[in-house]
Order: C-alpha cells, then structure tokens, then sequence
C-alpha cells in the first residue's frame, strides 16, 4: 500500500513541479484511488463537490465506507490534515488494478483506470482547472483485491504481480494489507495456504518497492510517500491492547473490541490509527 504524491505530469500532461511551497493560499487537492479500504461512496458527477466547510464533497461525511465509520481518508482529509484538504475520492469497493488482469468481483466495479478516467473526463472541462501540480496530492490504496481473488489460483503468480506492476507502473503503491492474517484465512486455518499467501503479498510489495526506487530516479520533481499498510496492519495485529482491540480473529461486526469487521476489511477504530498515521506521514509537507 502506498501513499504519493507526483503531478500527474503523464496522464494529465502537465510539468511536474516540486512540492514546495507550505503557504500556499489556495486549498488544497487530494485525489485518490483504491477500493474498499478507501471508500467513501464519492460521486463526481451528482456533487456536491469538495469545498471549504464540506471537504469530502458528498455522500455526508463520513461516506459510504465499507464498514460503519470513518475510513482512514475521511480522518486524514478532515482531522489529521495540516491545512485545508479537499479530497476527490474515487475509490471503489471490489477495485482491480485492471480488469483484464484479475477482473472484479462484478463487471459494475470501477477499476483503478476506470477511476482514473473519470478524474480526467473531469479534469478536462474544468476552465480554468482549481488545481496545480503544485498544490495537489495523489494517492492509490490498492491491491488487496488483486491478491484476494487470484492467490488461490494455479497460476504463475510471480507472471501475474510482473503483470500488474508493469501494466500499471506509473500507480506505484506498495504494500497490501496482511491477508494472510484475515479472518478469511484463519477460517481455512490452513498454513499452507497462509504461508503461500504470505509469499505472493511480500513477492508483490517488493516489486511495488523497486518501482517507487526506480520511478523517484526517473521523475527529480516529484515527491512521494509510501505507507506501508502491511506493516501498520501487522502492528496493531502484533499489539492490539495497545491500540484497544481484544480481538484479533472474530470478524462479527458488532463485538466491541474486535479489529476485523468481516472477513477483509477492519473497523473504522482501525482505520482512524491509518488515517492518522498517513496524517503524520505527510506531516512534512503542506498537507
Ligand atoms: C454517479 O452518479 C451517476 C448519476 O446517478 C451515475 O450514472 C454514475 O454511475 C455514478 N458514479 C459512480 C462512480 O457511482
Ligand atoms: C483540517 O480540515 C478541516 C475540515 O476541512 C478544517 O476545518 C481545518 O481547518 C483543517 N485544519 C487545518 C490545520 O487547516
Ligand atoms: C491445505 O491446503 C493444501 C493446498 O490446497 C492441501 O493440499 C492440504 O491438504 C490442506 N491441509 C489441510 C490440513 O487442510
Ligand atoms: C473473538 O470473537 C469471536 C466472535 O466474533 C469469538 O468467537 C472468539 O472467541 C473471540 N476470541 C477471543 C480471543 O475473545
């Protein structure tokens, strides 16, 4: 799992430019991508879009997020931002990095070029554009998917993550969540399967890894942050008293001090210590 920041410079053909300036008057833009760890139900279209006062845009904060609460972006966008943030969020339950690699769960899901796509259908009738590449953040959470609806496969997985990091260097994010360690795969309680899990996520991060390495030497004008959620979700799974969970395998949805609130995704306390920490994480740069 990542977090960046860069100008987007390719797809929106603009120069990348430094982050540079903290005092900058305007607002400013995050845009971000991912699937259900990062949904909050946005829609570009209908509005209301973000603005000074209601800074996600719509649905009502804290969005339709995947499980009940506020997500980590709806908290780094809104509690743990350093200046005024107005967030675009495109993320969308059940996202692919591309649907002809591993295809959604269901032909309806926006997959990551497919939210891309809509920011730039977007982008390109706005005159004149609020945002620069000077004051605008991009983010991708992705990848968790990719990984969920293939590593049971007989495949070549190492071709498959090959696959997904090339086709879609340019999203660089890193680091999925620890799916080795969801309910999904304690129920299995196999460590076979767990173990070969294990194997795929850390096989993908690393790629991601090199690509974040090789992109920064490639593009001087951009800044990035990676977030590694594996690591952050393996933390509090370490420690969960620390972080006041008592509960690191029922997945019910309404026991109190559970971290998962089904079989993927963790409860909004846990997404509140990411978003927090993705807050600290920018905590150098105007965000
Ligand atoms: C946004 O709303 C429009 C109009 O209801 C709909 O056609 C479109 O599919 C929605 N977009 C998303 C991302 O849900
Ligand atoms: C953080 O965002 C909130 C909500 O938009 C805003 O009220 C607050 O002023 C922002 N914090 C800073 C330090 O600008
Ligand atoms: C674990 O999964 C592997 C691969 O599917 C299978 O061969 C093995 O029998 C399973 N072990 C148990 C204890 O279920
Ligand atoms: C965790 O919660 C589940 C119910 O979702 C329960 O079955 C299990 O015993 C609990 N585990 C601990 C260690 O309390």
């Amino acid at each position: 799992m990542v977090i960046f920041a860069f100008a987007f410079a390719t797809l929106l053909a603009l120069l990348p430019t430094i982050l540079a300036s903290p005092a900058l008057s305007r607002p400013l833009y995050w845009f971000s991508f991912g699937n259900s760890h990062t949904q909050t139900g946005f829609n570009i279209t209908t509005g209301p879009l973000p603005s000074p006062g209601n800074p996600m845009g719509n649905p009502v904060y804290p969005g339709a997020t995947a499980t009940p609460g506020e997500n980590w972006i709806d908290v780094a966008t809104t509690k743990y931002n350093h200046s005024l943030v107005l967030t675009y969020n495109f993320g969308y339950s059940g996202a692919t990095v591309s649907r002809d690699i591993v295809p959604p769960f269901a032909d309806f899901v926006r997959t990551l070029p497919d939210q891309i796509d809509e920011l730039v259908a977007w982008n390109v009738a706005q005159r004149p554009r609020p945002w620069a590449s000077e004051n605008a953040l991009f983010s991708i959470w992705i990848g968790i998917n990719d990984i969920d609806l293939s590593y049971a496969l007989d495949i070549d997985h190492t071709a498959l993550t090959n696959q997904l990091i090339t086709r879609y260097f340019q999203y660089i994010q890193r680091l999925v969540p620890p799916l080795d360690r969801t309910p999904e795969l304690l129920v299995q309680n196999n460590a076979t399967i767990a173990a070969a899990e294990a194997r795929i996520i850390a096989y993908y991060n690393a790629q991601l890894a090199a690509g974040v390495s090789q992109f920064k030497a490639r593009h001087s004008g951009v800044r990035m942050w990676e977030y590694d959620a594996h690591a952050a979700f393996t933390r509090v799974l370490d420690h969960p008293e620390q972080y006041g969970f008592n509960n690191i395998t029922g997945d019910d949805g309404v026991t109190p001090g559970q971290f998962w609130f089904n079989w993927l995704h963790p409860v909004s306390a846990a997404q509140v210590i990411f978003g927090k920490e993705v807050g600290e994480l920018l905590g150098n740069a105007p965000w």
